[in-house]
Order: C-alpha cells, then structure tokens, then sequence
C-alpha cells in the first residue's frame, strides 16, 4: 500500500534541499496533517530564477532526442508510482480514487505526447524571392527556446496542471522555476523527485512552494521570458505586473452545455455525461458543466433524469471507490458555493437536488430558474453544483452561453450538422465539443480560453509554440 513521506524538500537548480520544513500538508477529507514540506523564501526563489537563467544555453543546446529521453524516463517513472501518485492526489486534493488514477494517466499521455514532440519542433523555407530586388535570397525559420519559464499552478489537477508546463517547458528546450499551489504540493514534489534522476543540465529546474510575496519575483524578474498562470482571475493583474514577459494564462469559467431538441445521444447518455461534467473532483474544474440549456421539447424529461441521477450522487471518503463526491478543497470553498446558492434561492431559484454542507463536504446541488444577475449564473462556481434553463430556439441557446464574462470551452449535445456548425462558428470560446460536455479535454487538444478566461493555448504542441521563438535565417548565394 502506497503512502506519503513524512516530509517533502523542495527542489532548488535538480537538488532537494530539506529546508524550513513549515508547511503542512493536510488530509482534505480527514483534516489530518499527512506530511510536512520545505518551503522556500524569497532568497531560494532568486537563486532558482539565477540558477534558471544560467542553464538557458546549455537546455537549448540539449539536444531534443535527450529531453525526448528524459520525458520518456518521467513515463516509466509515473508507470512505476502509478498507485503512489493517485493516493498522493485522492489525501491532498481530496480527489476520489477513481479520479486520481484517472489524472495519473493523463498525467502519463500528456508526458509522452511532450516526448514525440521534442523531437518534432521543426521550422520553416521561405521563398524570398518574390521581386527583382530579392532574386538570390533565401530565408529559413526555426525555433529557439524562449528563455525561463516562470510556471504558476492551481489546486485542482495537482499533477496534470503541472504536467502542461512542465513537460512542453523540457521539450521546447527552456529552464523553469515551478510553484506549486501551496495545498498540493505533494504531486509536483514528486514529479520533481523523478526529474531528478535525469541528466537535465545544472539548473535546468526548480520546484518549490513559496509565499505569494515571494512569487513576485516569478512575475516580475526580466530574466524571466514567459510566465504561464493557471488559476483565479488574479492572472490579470500578474499579466499587468509582468513587464516585457510572453504571458499565458488559463483563468477558468462557467462552462455551458446545450442540450438540442434532439441531441443526437440517448437522454440516458447525456444525463450521465452532464453528472460527470458538473460533479467530478466536487466541480473544481474550469470545464466543470455549470449551465446547462435545454430544449423545451426535452426540458421535462432531462429535468426529471438529471434530478433523480444527482439526488443519488455517493458522497464520502475520496479512497472509497464508490464514492463520486468528495470533499471540497477547504471549508472556505464550500462556503462561498453554499452563499452562493443561497443567495440564488433568495432571489427566486429553486432547488431540484442539494443538501447540507458538512465542513469542506457539500452535496451535488442542481437548481432551475437561476436569475441572470446572481453570482451563480455569471461567477465562476468552481464547487458541485449546475443549473437548468429551458429554451426554444437555438441562437437563444447560444447567445445564453456567449452571455458571460467568459469563454473556454461549451458543449453542445445536437443531431443536426447546422447547428453544429453555426455552434462553432458563433459561441465565443476556446474549445467547442459536439455530441459531449465542455468538460472532455484530451490532452494534446489546444485548450485555453478568450474574454476572461485567459490569453494563449496549452495541450503540448501549443504551449511550445509559446516558449519558442522564431528565429529567421536570410542567405544570399547569388
Ligand atoms: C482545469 O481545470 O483547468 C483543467 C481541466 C482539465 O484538464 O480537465
């Protein structure tokens, strides 16, 4: 039976270092501190940015069959500590099992994607010669290493959150520095653990949690070329705080699901799916399913399946394979969704599925007839809970789900090719999913989102595209 260390460093330029072990770790269903880990102070996080800045020529000049290897060496490694890593997730984050095994596989498909594509970062012939004045040039485009990478991730994929940062980051050739979110540490600690046993170069990496003071220097350092944030709306202001630096930033919504006249899948299928997309790891997902839009004509009987199937949601202990919802991040969390819904219901919501909040744990919550002006419609609910909304016409339906402060991706389950279509051309998001919910992402898909959900695109080839630069060649032979 897997368990977790007593204590955890943090990773300063490859090397632990067991320092100022004060954070503490807790158990989110139990409420047991589980481990203790190193934190780092502003002074670590400075030599990680030096150590970073000073390993650039050697990453770039490491070739891409070695950062291949070494990608490749993190798969059998996740393999090995398969069980490990999910039970590291299912205490830290309170992730049920089957949730955790789910993400410590993709955590494997996102590394070995980034392993194919080390080795298939390749450039561009430009024909120059295209007026009297340029016969005899030619130009050639290739991709070169952005530079340090500053990697900032959230609580809610402990590991696959920083899989996308971490993996496109070795591929595309660049130094990191990586912080964790100080909840979770544990899942980016171990991946360090393992990136420690290759023979990246000297300062090629560090992981370390430290104080939101001491990350500034993260956001603001110049000798950092790109900061890429997963997170809160907080994104904004480190974007505004983070000089001449390329920013990415993956910021969340209130994901949207249509549900068409006839959605092309069995109603069966489409309430299984939507409870996996607004329930799963409690909500706390940017794609989790939030607003759900349906058809008169299948209203009722969506209504009536969805209630029953949320009213039998299993909620409990995370290592309890039958459990489907497990505790919420902190108290805190499960308070503010619990005010939230209480608020609605104030100004006219109804309740179709929901119960008490015990401490972090509350029940799956499923509502109809949300007013448009409540923090539930237009906020990002991040916590168990989705409502209803009847429609009669399909460009309603999609100018409801382009009614918000944001746009990552939306779901639409319909038979008919043009709205379809119309869906992808019109709904103003990253990601469209017909015949699914906003919350299917493979891992090598791009995934980012436009309004406030963010700016640029993970999902591997994308993200490397951002922490590579083009570099133009000009050749005249003649
Ligand atoms: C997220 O919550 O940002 C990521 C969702 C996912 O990878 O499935």
């Amino acid at each position: 039976m897997a368990t977790l260390k007593k204590t955890y460093p943090y990773y300063l330029a490859n090397k632990p270092v067991a320092a100022n072990i004060d954070l503490e770790v807790f158990d989110k269903y139990s409420g047991k501190r589980v481990t203790r880990v190193a934190l780092a102070d502003g002074k670590a996080v400075g030599k990680a940015i030096t150590a970073a800045y000073k390993a650039r020529e050697a990453m770039a000049a490491f070739p891409p069959g070695a950062r291949r290897k070494v990608l490749e060496h993190c798969v059998r490694r996740f393999e090995e500590r398969h069980e490990e890593l999910a039970l590291a997730l299912c205490i830290e984050a309170g992730k049920p099992i089957a949730d955790a095994r789910g993400e410590v596989t993709r955590l494997i498909d996102t590394f070995r994607v980034a392993a194919g594509e080390a080795t298939r970062i390749g450039g561009e012939v430009l024909e120059l010669q295209i007026s009297e004045r340029t016969v005899g040039y030619r130009g050639m485009v290739k991709r070169v290493p952005i530079g340090v990478c500053s990697l900032i991730t959230p609580f809610n994929f402990p590991l696959n959150l920083v899989a996308h940062k971490v993996a496109p980051a070795i591929a595309a050739g660049c130094p990191f520095v990586l912080k964790p979110a100080p909840k979770t540490p544990i899942g980016a600690l171990i991946i360090a653990e393992i990136l420690a046993e290759t023979d990246l170069p000297k300062g090629a990496f560090s992981v370390m949690v430290c104080s939101n003071e001491d990350a500034s220097q993260l956001v603001e350092d110049e000798r950092v070329a790109l900061l890429s944030f997963t997170g809160g709306l907080i994104g904004w202001d480190l974007k505004a705080r983070a000089g001449r630096k390329k920013v990415v930033l993956e910021l969340g919504g209130n994901a949207a699901c249509i549900v068409d006249a006839d959605p092309g899948v069995e109603l069966d299928e489409v309430v299984k799916r939507l409870v996996s997309g607004a329930y799963y790891q409690s909500g706390q997902s940017c794609i989790g399913v939030q607003r759900i839009y349906t058809h008169v004509d299948v209203h009722d009987a969506l209504r009536r399946k969805l209630k029953a199937a949320v009213g039998k949601l299993r909620m409990g202990d995370p290592r309890d394979e039958k459990t489907f919802i497990g505790p919420m991040i902190d108290e805190e969390a499960a308070k503010r969704v619990e005010g939230w819904i209480a608020a609605a219901r104030k100004a006219g919501a109804k309740k179709l599925a929901g119960g008490e909040r015990e401490g972090n744990m509350l029940p799956a919550w499923l509502l109809e007839k949300v007013p448009h002006d409540c923090e539930l419609y237009r906020k990002e609910a991040f916590g168990p809970v989705a409502f209803i909304e009847p429609f009669e016409d399909f460009d309603d339906a999609l100018a409801a789900v382009n009614d918000s402060e944001f746009g990552l991706q939306a779901g639409v389950f319909t038979a008919r090719l043009d709205h379809a279509m119309r869906a992808w051309d019109r709904l103003d998001v990253g990601g469209v999913v017909v015949g699914d919910i906003p919350s299917f992402r493979v891992d090598n898909m791009p995934y980012g989102g436009v309004k406030a959900s963010g700016l640029g695109r993970e999902g591997l080839r994308y993200a490397i595209e951002d922490m590579t630069e083009q570099r133009l060649l000009v050749i005249r032979d003649r």
